[in-house]
């Protein structure tokens, strides 16, 4: 017989593979939402509210309606019905925004989409866009730096079950053990501090963008830069009044989220209810600076960390309360508490927080939500406590590490972090470190050394996948998840070749399709934890009914033996007590048998939100940072990076080492750059775009020594794979502003760093 079908030798599970998807990029081939075009297509821009706070008086859309090549102005009166869309189990029906677009005519942000042009050309939709004239009834709008609680406790309380267990804890009090206020009264060291993050902007290279057709009345096709096509399937739905089989997201490659496109906002409605009513493809895509205003940032925070000590060190009581902005629409909780009730040991912590109301866009997750403003609060806090009890950082740390998750009173499923410290100060050079302010130098350089732990939650969404075998000697993995930039086809095809022994490059791989089988959001650092036992189980079952035929069909060289008989190897079918090395390639076996495919589907179920875990499941890392600062010019760089993570079995090193320097990039910006600023007096992002708002590049950053443990954690899945998208962001900030504060002696507690801070 002969053997056409290459094996597979080596397991691809954990070796540096390079992107399956990369030619595609590289060469352009790759299509984004906005690269697809069809017949008859439109374009459509809104029009963008100016003001932050008030209502519509008047739309005078005559002058837009006459320019040539203009097809439709909408709005609220033309646009026809979109209804409301609720959070259903399964982390379905979510958009941050809940107000479906051109619901009312009230004002509550600036950039509000409040009429939609459209037109044969671009270029006519943004002039007729910009020829709309809008009167409003305008009134102050709030959008106060002093972040107070404004929000009502009852409507807090009212707010529907399904909303809490989505959005986060109902009341404010987060979490609590022993009591925190009297052990730090008693307490004989002491940190109380409050530290604030600023209003940051997703901004991935790639705009949102939408382009909606609807086949028939009743069916409707959107191609959508989202990071996930079920839940946006489900919203559109909802908001079309459609059975879900009816509708179909697409979404096959991502120019990145970082969490501003796990939800989908307003204008995919908007794109979708355009489309309808004129019977044509519509396509918008936003500007840059619609980016700042109408599809989510992560909320500015104010927090106060209180922590007491005794004087070796030990905490004793741990208090964290915290104040975010929201807008006046959103349910989004930013959950700054996530990692404290369990990083540290400690018998008495208090952790509450409270929401601000304000003029602004939804706020969203972004990029660690929570975990990474909280971190950035409770970390900076144990650096000033080491550095008030003379201990070193990373020596607090290892007095208080816990033995369960005391905040769950669990176990936890696998944590390294000491292993993370071990290694992170050996390859730092931690142990040369001098403690005092400005004593280490080096080339006339003033360096500061500081450092910080990280977590983030580690989980499984719900994951359904399917596995074909083809007489080829190809395999096809499917799956409605999405690959926003992270390596997702990379994993896919690592996942169902391991199993199938079926080379990398023979593997296809299809996900950003509602077509296929659901699969979860690319958010949450879960995707790969997810998918992986849901192809596991769908590979098993394909080579299950391979099995199952080789021993029922006549003709084939297994046949009359038990299925119970057969074993399937490296891609091999053969007779157990033979061995593999007598086994049948399986192409060879399919196409004895003219079947051109076997089929297989797998299911994994979500430990998400699970009311009664049996572990605690996290992440872990740490991160070594080391700046220099030259007083005479005002001059810091962040000059050494070492980083480790604690990210269970790495299925890819080579994308998840990517995935790291890319956080700890963001992380950078974090400290030293991003920060969004409102105009006080008409509610505007004002520096809405990219010459303004400043990110890090590759000229703000040293080379990043990334590293990582290998602990599989076999109680989130069979590959032992947890998440590594979001942590490498978590804990950074702090690292920066310990290190600025070795070299300079300032201690920064509300980010970003400026250079004023630090003239002093
Ligand atoms: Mo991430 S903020 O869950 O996309």
């Amino acid at each position: 017989m002969s053997t056409t079908q290459q094996i597979q030798t080596t397991s691809p599970i954990g070796r540096r593979t390079p992107r399956v998807d990369g030619s595609l990029k590289v060469t352009g081939e790759a299509q984004y939402t906005s690269d697809f075009h069809f017949p008859g297509m439109l374009y459509a821009v809104p029009v963008e509210a100016t003001v932050a706070n008030g209502r519509v008086l008047k739309l005078d859309t005559a002058a837009a309606e006459k320019m040539p090549g203009v097809r439709a102005i909408f709005h609220r009166e033309n646009i026809g019905k979109i209804f409301r869309s609720v959070p259903e189990p399964g982390f379905e029906g979510i958009c941050e925004e809940r107000r479906p677009p051109f619901e009312d005519d009230v004002v509550r942000y600036y950039g509000q989409y409040l009429a939609l042009a459209v037109a044969d050309t671009f270029e006519t939709a943004k002039a007729a866009a910009d020829a709309v004239r809008v009167t409003y009834e305008k009134e102050k709008p709030n959008v106060a730096t002093e972040l107070q609680s404004d929000d009502d406790p009852e409507a807090v309380l009212a707010t529907s079950e399904v909303i809490l267990a989505t959005f986060g804890p109902q009341n404010r009090l987060e979490s609590e053990r022993g009591d925190a206020k009297a052990a730090f009264a008693d307490a004989p060291i002491k940190i109380d501090q409050t530290y604030v993050t600023p209003a940051e902007t997703h901004n991935p290279i790639e705009l949102h963008a939408t382009t909606a057709m609807w086949e028939s009345p009743n069916n409707l096709t959107l191609y959508d830069s989202t990071q996930g096509v079920v839940n946006l399937r489900s919203v559109l739905a909802q908001m079309f009044g459609l059975p879900e089989e009816n509708v179909r997201v697409i979404s096959k490659f991502l120019g990145s989220g970082f969490g501003g496109k796990l939800f989908p906002w307003t204008h995919c409605a908007l794109a979708a209810a355009a489309a309808r009513q004129l019977s044509k493809p519509v396509k918008l895509v936003l500007s840059r600076k619609m980016m700042f205003q109408a599809v989510g940032h992560r909320a500015r925070t104010q927090q106060r960390v209180q922590l007491g000590a005794a004087r070796d060190g030990k905490l004793v009581s741990l208090q964290h309360d915290y104040v975010y902005d929201r807008s006046m629409l959103d349910y989004h909780h930013e959950d700054c508490g996530e990692a404290t009730a369990y990083q540290y040991s400690v018998p008495n912590l208090r952790v509450t927080f409270g929401r601000a109301k304000r003029n602004i866009g939804a706020t969203a997750d972004m990029r660690g939500p929570g975990a990474v403003p909280g971190l950035y609060a409770t970390e900076s806090a144990m650096n000033e406590l080491a550095y008030e009890l003379k201990i070193d950082p990373v020596k607090l740390r290892v007095i208080n590490e816990p033995k369960i998750d005391e905040g769950l009173g669990l176990p936890f499923s696998s944590r390294h972090l000491l292993e993370c410290f071990e290694l992170g100060t050996e390859k730092f050079g931690w142990s040369t470190r001098t403690p005092e302010v400005g004593s280490m130098k080096r080339n006339g350089l003033t360096l500061g050394w500081g450092m910080a732990g990280c977590s983030w939650i580690a989980a499984r969404f719900l994951a359904e996948a399917s596995v074909q075998l083809r007489d080829d000697g190809t395999a096809r993995v499917a799956c409605a998840t999405q690959d926003i930039g992270t390596g997702t086809y990379t994993i896919l095809a690592q996942l169902a070749s391991q199993k199938t022994g079926v080379p990398l490059d023979k593997v296809e791989v299809a996900l950003g399709d509602t077509s296929l089988p659901p699969g979860p959001l690319s958010g949450g650092s879960m995707v790969t934890g997810s998918v992986a036992p849901a192809v596991f189980a769908a590979a098993d079952n394909a080579i299950a009914s391979l099995l199952n035929i080789a021993a029922m069909t006549p003709g084939s060289p297994f046949e009359k033996r038990p299925p119970t008989d057969l074993a399937f190897e490296n891609g091999r079918v053969f007779v157990k007590v033979e061995g593999a090395a007598r086994g049948v390639p399986f192409a060879d076996l399919l196409r004895r048998l003219n079947l051109r495919v076997v089929n297989g589907n797998g299911r994994s179920e979500t430990t998400f939100g699970n009311p009664r875990p049996k572990f605690s499941t996290r992440s872990f890392g740490c991160h070594f940072v080391e700046v220099t600062w030259q007083p005479e010019m005002a001059r810091l760089r962040v000059s050494r990076v070492v980083t480790v993570m604690d990210g269970g079995r790495i299925v890819n090193p080579l994308a998840g080492r990517n995935q790291i320097e890319g956080a700890v990039v963001m992380g950078i910006g974090m400290a030293l750059l991003e920060h969004t600023t409102y105009d006080p007096q008409n509610g505007a992002p004002i520096n809405s775009s990219l010459a303004d708002y400043v990110m890090a590049v590759n000229a703000d950053h040293p080379p990043i020594e990334v590293y990582f443990l290998d602990f599989p954690d076999k109680k989130i899945n069979e590959v032992g794979a947890r998440g590594i998208g979001e942590i490498g962001l978590a804990g950074f900030a702090a690292a920066v502003t310990d290190a600025v504060h070795h070299a300079t002696g300032v201690r920064v507690r509300e980010l970003p760093i400026k250079i004023e801070d630090l003239l002093v």
